[in-house]
């Protein structure tokens, strides 16, 4: 598939990434990522408890080396990617470069309603749809610029955002 084998899902929290990842795979029959639960697996801690004890430029640090090392695989696969992975210019690079990019956009509803109380997001406080507000003004441009192809998921479930993007996507390359 012209040297980007993967599918690489980015957009805020709460626009389903993970759960619409977790299908596409399992549709295509391709390894799946969940960059967060990597991250954590690595570190052997929860996203929360590495924010709060190394703080989020080593969240950060540990995100960009993982998503070089996913996306050097040989293997396709279908990734989704933490929210803020858009932030390093690196990283935006190395997704334009080694992945098909589909930015799950979520109007603020949509967002707040996921997320709820904002438990387990640490980048969240006492006014979770303030902050989604800040967050996304603040990243939409980042989002637009990584991105091959946008998917407005407000409308739909988790499942047919998987199927539109089962239609929509380049082919890969089958593994050898
Ligand atoms: C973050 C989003 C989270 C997680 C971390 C930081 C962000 O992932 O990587 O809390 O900066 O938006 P999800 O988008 O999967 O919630």
């Amino acid at each position: 598939m012209d040297g980007r084998p993967h599918v690489a899902l980015i957009g805020m929290m709460g626009s389903g990434k993970s759960t619409v990842g977790f299908w596409l795979a399992r549709m295509d029959g391709l390894r799946f990522v969940d960059l967060d639960s990597a991250i954590e697996e690595h570190q052997g801690r929860s996203v929360v408890e590495i924010f709060e004890t190394s703080g989020e430029t080593h969240f950060r640090d540990v995100e960009q080396e993982l998503l070089a090392g996913c996306l050097a695989s040989p293997q396709p696969l279908v990734l989704s990617c933490g929210g803020g992975v858009v932030l390093r210019a690196e990283n935006r690079a190395v997704l334009r470069a080694r992945a098909w990019v589909c930015w799950l956009r979520a109007g603020i509803e949509t967002l707040s309603r996921r997320v709820r109380s904002g438990a387990n997001r640490p980048l969240l406080g006492k006014d979770p749809a303030g902050d989604l507000i800040e967050i996304n003004r603040a990243r939409a441009g980042l989002y637009a610029e990584t991105a091959h192809e946008v998917i407005d998921v407000d409308s739909m479930n988790t499942s047919q955002v998987a199927e539109r993007i089962k239609l929509i996507r380049p082919r890969p390359i089958p593994y050898q």
